[in-house]
């Protein structure tokens, strides 16, 4: 990896940011102020006679090629700085326990330096059969060589696929930020045609719309993560870092996730097969139930995980992913459903319990 690229931010600016970023989302309340998920607005329907055992659920989910024992991926969050060492060991290792996927934070700064590749690295040697995905910036891929530069942090990680997240309200906020999105299709083009592995195009909290969506099915994606509106606000994060206050009512700039859920998975009728994660503000089990009622395969976090890990320890994030599996199977016990791919097409209700969609046959 010696021959990376040098340009750009240096790699010491990238890691000191890389560190605040998980101090302030773990510190400070950085979540929407004025908007939900959406996904309170949803009822599963109560079926008082599910006519199923609750010990036959089973929750396993394929993907990227894997199995799932239930259908979580811990967002992209962190990496290349000392500490992120012990962060991603400590995702990976709860990940593999609990039979879920991961993502590793933004690899640029090991684009920069190999001075904390151990600290994406570290989550392969502790989880070598998890879907594990790298991830890179849209910035990053508009480079002329950022199809090469995905190839090799897919390979460094040893990964089932990259994550690229597009982050254009995050990077305008920033006050080291990089808002230069032309070309990126492009680039995200390139890198479905180029890479051996799969490309999964996320946003970060501030949703994919069905027209976005459209666009990159187009160029071939066939994994996007809406990462929406409802959860940790990066507009909130970097205007906490800056000194915009004129710009504050970004904050809560996006689109709920459950509407880009149901829009985006609205698109399954008129193109090709893709899956679809849902996530941004996912708070329980219970949201992740309501998230495949609304069309998504598997659901998504990262906050609350990091909060869980931070404040109580390996034991605090085991306690977390048990209690969500548990409130998963409570709610597809109590919908009749003994499959996760079953949950879409059970019928939803609005919370004064008018149907808002009737059980498919
Ligand atoms: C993130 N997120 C993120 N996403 C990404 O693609 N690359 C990254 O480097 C990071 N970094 C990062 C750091 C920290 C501390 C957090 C909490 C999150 C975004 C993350 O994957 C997710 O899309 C959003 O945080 C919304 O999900 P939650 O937090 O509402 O569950």
């Amino acid at each position: 990896m010696s021959d990376m690229r040098q340009n750009g931010e240096n790699s010491g600016g990238i890691s000191s940011r890389k560190e605040s970023h998980v101090r302030i989302v773990v510190d400070d309340n950085v979540s929407f102020r004025s908007k939900t998920t959406g996904l309170e607005s949803f009822d599963i329907e109560y079926v008082a006679l599910p006519e199923i055992d609750a010990v036959d659920i089973d929750c396993s989910t394929p993907f990227l090629s894997k199995t799932l024992r239930w259908p979580l991926l811990v967002t992209g969050m962190t990496g290349g700085y000392p500490d992120a060492v012990r962060i991603n060991a400590a995702l990976a290792r709860a990940c593999r326990r609990h039979g879920i996927a991961m993502g590793l934070g933004s690899q640029r700064q090991a684009l920069r330096s190999s001075a904390y590749h151990e600290s994406y690295t570290i989550a392969r040697a502790e989880a070598p059969d998890i879907p594990l995905l790298a991830n890179i910036g849209a910035a990053e891929i508009v480079a002329p060589d950022g199809a090469e530069s995905a190839r090799r942090l897919v390979e460094l990680v040893r990964a089932d696929a990259i994550a690229i997240h597009l982050n254009a309200l995050q990077e305008l906020l920033q006050p080291e930020g990089t808002p230069a999105f032309r070309g990126v299709l492009n680039g995200i083009a390139e890198c479905v045609r180029s890479l051996s592995v799969p490309v999964v195009v996320k946003e970060v909290g501030a949703g994919i719309s069905a027209a976005v969506a459209k666009r990159l099915l187009d160029v071939g994606v066939r994994y996007i993560d809406v990462a929406g509106a409802g959860g940790t606000s990066w507009a909130g994060v970097e205007l906490r870092r800056a000194n915009t206050p004129h710009l504050d009512e970004l904050w809560d700039a996006g689109i709920p996730t459950a509407q880009c859920v149901q829009e985006v998975c609205a698109l399954r009728s008129s193109t090709a097969d893709f899956t679809c994660i849902a996530s941004g503000g996912i708070a329980s089990g219970f949201d992740v139930a309501k998230a495949l009622a609304l069309g998504a395969d598997l659901a998504g976090a990262a906050r609350p995980f990091l909060v869980a890990l931070e404040t109580g320890g390996e034991e605090a994030l085991d306690r977390c992913f048990t209690e969500w599996e548990q409130q998963l199977r409570a709610s597809m016990f109590i919908a009749g459903v003994d499959r996760v791919h079953k949950l879409r097409s059970v019928a939803l209700r609005d919370r004064q319990g008018r149907v808002l969609r009737e059980r498919a046959r």
